[in-house]
């Protein structure tokens, strides 16, 4: 039971500490870029990335829209949106309206792209910013795949929104916001949690 998540965790955790041993994390291709190109850093910046682009499987991606009872009614946010798979299933399958967010320009130019093929970029938006600026209060259902640390310093802001609003996590937990249910895709954890109309007393 324990051994899942960390197991499971390795997929973006791995790819930081790899990253950071090849000197390829956001950080540190940051200040080489002011090092060598000054002008080019100044004209596109590298994002910051608080978590490495890792993409979810496609029987998570399911798992998640569907632990999450994603419908047509639904107002559907990705924070750290990648390619932007969640919002584009959610939008074809259910015809759900999303809204993606990713703080690397790459990433929203792929999901764009990807809106366009499967024909639902009239219900699908995407926009480079960070997740931490984001205005939540028009989402129905939270998508995530972040990191633990990252999770958590959300979890004041996720607490604080609409009573009922949905909130799913691929891979990681908010450590004593215990969720409705956990779903075990093939050794992956999917963790899912609904606000309630009070904050609990022990995460004030
Ligand atoms: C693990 S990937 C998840 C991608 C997608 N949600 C999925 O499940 O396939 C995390 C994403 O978060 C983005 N990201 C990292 N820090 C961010 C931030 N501060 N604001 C917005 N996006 C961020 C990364 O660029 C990356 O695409």
């Amino acid at each position: 039971m324990i051994v899942r998540p960390l197991v499971v965790s390795v997929g973006i955790l791995g790819l930081m500490f790899a990253g950071c041993s090849q000197s390829s994390n956001p950080a540190a291709d940051t200040s080489q870029a002011q090092t060598v190109a000054p002008n080019a850093q100044a004209e596109s910046p590298t994002p910051q990335l608080d978590v490495p682009y890792v993409p979810t499987p496609t029987a998570v991606v399911d798992a998640m829209l569907k632990v999450a009872k994603v419908g047509k009614n639904d107002v559907l946010y990705d924070l750290g949106s990648g390619d932007g798979r969640i919002p584009i299933t959610a939008a074809k399958r259910f015809g759900t309206r999303g809204f993606g967010v990713d703080i690397d320009p790459q990433r929203i130019q792929e999901a764009n792209a990807n809106a366009k093929k499967e024909g639902v970029s009239d219900r699908v938006k995407f926009a480079q910013q960070d997740l931490f600026k984001t205005d939540l209060s028009q989402a129905t259902v939270i998508t995530l795949y972040l990191l633990p640390r990252i999770n958590l310093q959300l979890r004041p802001t996720l607490l604080k929104l609409k009573p009922g609003t949905r909130i799913v996590s691929h891979a990681f937990d908010m450590g004593d916001w215990k969720p409705d249910q956990v779903v075990d895709v093939n050794g992956t954890n999917v963790y899912f949690w609904t606000v309630l109309e009070k904050v609990p007393a022990n995460l004030k």
